[in-house]
């Protein structure tokens, strides 16, 4: 698919979505057209929620959001990348500890495909020290989560650890 959109895909597994994460997407549009939020079925962790969760969690959260697209995937991901007609793949750092499994992941799929670049992002300093699997921690245990998730990923966490009705 040919297109004069500069589109990047941003891919995770999304397990769930967090503030880092929508920060990232925020700052990615200040360089992409379009941001394609992909999240993975095939993915080396056991999600909490199912991939069709995932998918309508992030889709609410960025459902005013006209140049960002959600969509589930499957397979390998430069092949969506391919058939979507993105330049590049987005990702996020946020510390030492991410760099080698972001390289190995940037290197072999550069050598699928040499003409999609993947683009790095910094963390915004406040979502540093974040992750998907700590909130998750914090929230199965009771703790309050407020304030790193959209709204709707708050309630949807809630649920599934049975705090709300
Ligand atoms: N702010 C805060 N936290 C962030 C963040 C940010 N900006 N960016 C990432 N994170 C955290 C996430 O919360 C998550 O935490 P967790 O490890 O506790 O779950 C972690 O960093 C990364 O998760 P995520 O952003 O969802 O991506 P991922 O590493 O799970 O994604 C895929 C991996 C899906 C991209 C990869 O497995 C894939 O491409 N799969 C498709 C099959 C394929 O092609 N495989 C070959 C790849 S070479």
């Amino acid at each position: 698919m040919e297109t004069s959109k500069l589109i990047a895909v941003y891919p995770g597994t999304f397990d769930p979505l967090t503030n880092g994460h929508v920060s990232l997407v925020k700052r990615g549009l200040d360089i992409f057209d379009e941001i394609i939020l992909a999240v993975a079925l095939q993915t080396p962790k056991v999600p909490l929620f199912s991939l069709s969760e995932r998918v309508e969690m992030a889709s609410r959260t960025f459902e005013n959001f006209d140049r960002v697209l959600v969509e589930p995937f499957e397979g390998l991901l430069i092949d969506y990348v391919r058939s979507k007609g993105a330049k590049a793949i987005l990702r996020g750092m946020r510390a030492v500890a991410d760099f080698e499994y972001e390289f190995q992941m940037a290197l072999m799929n550069r050598r699928l495909a040499r003409n999609i670049q993947t683009v790095f992002l910094m963390t915004d300093y406040k979502w540093l020290y974040i992750s998907s699997t700590l909130i998750k921690d914090v929230a199965r245990l009771g703790g309050d989560i407020q304030g790193v998730v959209p709204d709707n990923v708050l309630k949807g966490l809630y649920r599934k650890f049975g705090r709300l009705e």
